[in-house]
């Protein structure tokens, strides 16, 4: 039997909504025929935008998303994707050599702002620092957001159709600064930042700064440039708000092919992710003890071989996900709503047809994918109080034959907030085929029922949807009449719950 103790009298920090953010890039089938279907597109469509995407996006109160990349910031000339469309270029991207993609440019800064906005997120703009200026940086921000009638640029923008300042808060400079953005040192590249940063920093207005942290739990990365960034500033924080790592598990068998030891290969190099939290907010509290700077997981997701999905290949990193997946993504938001007091915002790669995704879709058809469930259940941890969880479970051994040895895993992975009277709690089954019987304990607030709000399974721990069964694995929503806490829970094999208990 496994144990959770929820410490409801130790809370953790508020949970920034942010933590459930987005990341869609200018790649494969993620723009052009993803959340962009055109304004002459049969397809239902707001403005251009796919409907199910945007009322789905509603749904789970998608709150930020990063844009335009990813590596395809790295040659974005962000003066090439506003303005009349007819008028935009068409230049060859950061993708062209693996796809041989031109891109169009029909969806560039008013266009993004416009889908945050009817999906009621937070634009994040992600600018490069390899091929662009720090005068381009903040003419991206002026042209963004200064208010109307004031500089040319938001002249400009007025002259654009947009008289109203963008207001964008999250600024990103640079991306993979020690690969694809320019192979630097992190001294190098701390060197670079501050001169950017300098610049977008002095602009008016409300601005989160976020610099490119380490690949991976890369401390030598990030106690460097911390150092670096720390021998010109008096604090660090003074150009930069938020450091975000980047984190992709590799794969282990294929998307859709694992046997169960694949399954815990997978899942273990997953849960490593709070190893990297830990001990990469160790590192910054060195030089920020005061932790004004944010941690933010800038990418993440599951990486598999390509070709699984519904193009067959066509559209780049383009793949299917399962309840194994799904699972990745349930431990991962656990271990941000865990760390919430340091994790301030964490962006799934990516959104539509390509890793990670929450979305499949080609022409008019549109599924939903399990990682979707998975945020659909969690929204109700957006803003919430975290509180300590206990998790008293029996370790499962396999073979990690991608480090020739045995490893263990916990068997469960857990998450609780309190929002008013409403305690909530995410708890995962990472066994592959033993359901869970788990005895659920409230330490510090008097409680005695619990509702089981749903749950999220499977068939086969191989589960995915496709167009053909868009409901093979699927949350199953329960308007459930409420049970003693004392009788235990099941939580069925490669599965994810929500409970509800009311305070
Ligand atoms: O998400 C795909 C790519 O992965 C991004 O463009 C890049 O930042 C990372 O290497």
């Amino acid at each position: 039997m496994d144990r959770i103790t929820i410490v409801a009298d130790e809370p953790i920090a508020t949970i920034n909504p942010n933590i459930y953010g987005h990341f869609a890039e200018h790649i494969g089938g993620v723009i052009y025929d993803g959340i962009w279907v055109g304004l002459d597109s049969e397809t239902p469509h707001v403005d251009g935008f796919r409907q199910g995407i945007v009322d789905a996006m509603k749904r789970i109160k998608a709150p930020v998303v990063r844009y335009p990349g990813g590596c395809f910031a790295e040659t974005y000339n962000w003066r090439d994707g506003i303005g009349p469309s007819e008028e935009r270029p068409v230049t060859t991207n950061w993708w062209y050599r693996n796809d041989g993609r031109l891109e169009s440019n029909q969806v560039g800064t008013a266009e993004f702002v416009r889908f945050c906005r009817l999906i009621g997120a937070e634009p994040y703009l992600a600018a490069n620092i390899t091929s662009t200026t720090p005068l381009e940086i903040r003419n991206w921000i002026d042209y963004c957001n200064m208010p109307a009638r004031t500089s040319s640029l938001a002249r400009l923008r007025e002259s654009h159709g947009d008289s109203e300042p963008f207001d964008v808060t999250f600024w990103g400079i640079g991306n993979e600064n020690w690969g694809g953005g320019g192979s630097m040192t992190p001294e190098d590249y701390a060197g670079e930042y501050r001169r950017y940063a300098t610049l977008a920093a002095n602009l008016p207005g409300e601005k989160m700064l976020v610099a490119c942290g380490p690949a991976g739990n890369d401390v030598d990365w990030t106690r460097r440039f911390f150092e670096k960034m720390s021998d010109r500033l008096r604090h660090p924080s003074r150009l930069m708000q938020g450091y975000g790592a980047h984190y992709y598990c590799g794969t282990a068998g294929s998307a859709l092919e694992f046997d169960e030891n694949q399954w815990y290969q997978l899942l273990w190099q997953a849960a490593q992710i709070e190893r990297l939290v830990v001990q990469q907010r160790a590192t910054m509290d060195a030089f920020d003890p005061e932790r004004r700077i944010g941690l933010i997981i800038d990418e993440w997701g599951c990486w598999h071989p390509e070709g699984s999905g519904p193009s067959g290949g066509d559209n780049l990193f383009e793949q299917q996900s399962t309840m194994r997946d799904a699972l990745v993504a349930a431990l991962t938001l656990n271990v941000f709503n865990n760390h919430c007091d340091k994790v301030v915002m964490g962006n799934i790669a990516q959104l539509v047809n390509n890793l990670h995704s929450l979305f499949l879709s080609q022409g008019k058809t549109l599924i939903m994918t399990p990682n979707f469930h998975v945020f659909d259940m969690y929204k109700g941890h957006q803003g919430s109080q975290a509180v300590r969880t206990l998790v008293d479970t029996e370790a499962v051994e396999f073979e990690n034959r991608g480090r020739n040895r045995k490893d263990a895993i916990d068997g469960i992975s857990c998450a609780a907030s309190i929002n008013g009277n409403l305690l909530m709690v995410t708890a995962a089954n990472l066994r592959y085929s033993e359901p869970a019987e788990v005895e659920i304990t409230v330490h510090g607030l008097s409680t005695d029922r619990a509702t089981r709000k749903a749950t999220l399974r499977g068939d086969i721990p191989q589960a995915h949807n496709t167009f053909d069964k868009p409901n093979a694995a699927a949350a199953v929503w329960e308007n459930g009449s409420s049970a003693d806490l004392s009788a235990h829970m099941m939580l069925p094999a490669a599965s994810v719950t929500l409970f509800e208990i009311p305070l």
